[in-house]
């Protein structure tokens, strides 16, 4: 069976004191649940937060990182100084990192190298811009994005890969991709897979959705076939929601 993940992004929310409360009230109140929780504080948290989950069944995660190990790139943080602290899952090619910070398809594909190499577990994020998906571009955009970022690498080193689609026009907006429409864009993926690194890699993958993901949504979401879990960003920055998609996910 795939692995199931509901992973909270936090982007650029919470002090170290704010993020120790929220991951006290998650922990207090995490169900029994066959999805792996995990959350992804911003950077300056992380040092605190590793330390309040040792021993817990929720995992850490990071943002983004530079794809060098080390060197003149103020303010960078590398994939080294992440494992060091306890990171497990790193964020890479998050539609904010591209779009408003310029990350290109090559750097996306140096980054997810270096985290391979750095035994770090990537979470890949594709999706399409709105005049894109009107142009009917979706499937093209997204095939781009994996191909490029994949590329060069064999099924090996790609055996902790975890895939997101997060659709630009649905994240942050309140307006949720249908669960047709995910379940769609999520199975193109699976075939994309397929075809870049076989059946088996690709049946195996876990295939995250992201962008408005709340707990009256999930259900239906995570019902469908290929939708493995959930990448949320607004609803992880209280307890209460989150645990609530944690519930309520398909089981
Ligand atoms: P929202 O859940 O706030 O739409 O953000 C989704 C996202 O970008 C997660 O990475």
């Amino acid at each position: 069976m795939r692995k199931k993940i509901i992973a909270g992004n936090w982007k650029m929310h919470k002090t170290v004191r704010e993020a120790e409360e929220l991951v006290g009230s998650i922990l207090k109140g995490l169900p029994e649940t066959h999805y792996e929780v995990v959350v992804c504080p911003p950077f300056t948290a992380l040092y605190r937060i590793s330390q309040l989950l040792e021993g817990s069944r929720l995992k850490l995660g990071a943002q983004n990182m530079h794809y060098e190990i080390q060197g003149a790139f103020t303010g960078e943080i590398s994939a080294p100084m992440l494992k060091e602290l306890g990171v497990e899952y790193i964020i890479l090619g998050h539609s904010e990192r591209r779009h408003i910070f310029g990350e290109s398809d090559e750097m996306i594909s140096k980054k997810l190298r270096r985290a391979v190499e750095t035994g770090l577990k990537p979470v890949l994020c594709v999706g399409e811009k709105l005049e894109e998906r009107e142009r009917g571009l979706t499937e093209k955009v997204i095939e781009r994005q994996l191909v490029s970022a994949l590329e060069g690498l064999s099924r090996e080193d790609l055996d902790d890969l975890v895939v997101a689609y997060e659709p630009v026009w649905a994240i942050g907006t309140g307006k949720n991709a249908t669960p047709e429409q995910a379940q769609e864009v999520h199975a193109f993926i699976r075939s994309k897979l397929s075809e870049l690194l076989g059946e088996e890699f690709a049946d195996s993958r876990t295939i995250l959705y992201g962008g408005s993901v709340k707990p009256h949504n999930i259900y239906e979401l995570t019902k469908e076939e290929d939708v493995d879990g959930a990448l949320v960003g607004g609803a992880s920055l209280s307890a209460e929601s989150f645990l609530g998609i944690i519930e309520k996910a398909h089981k």
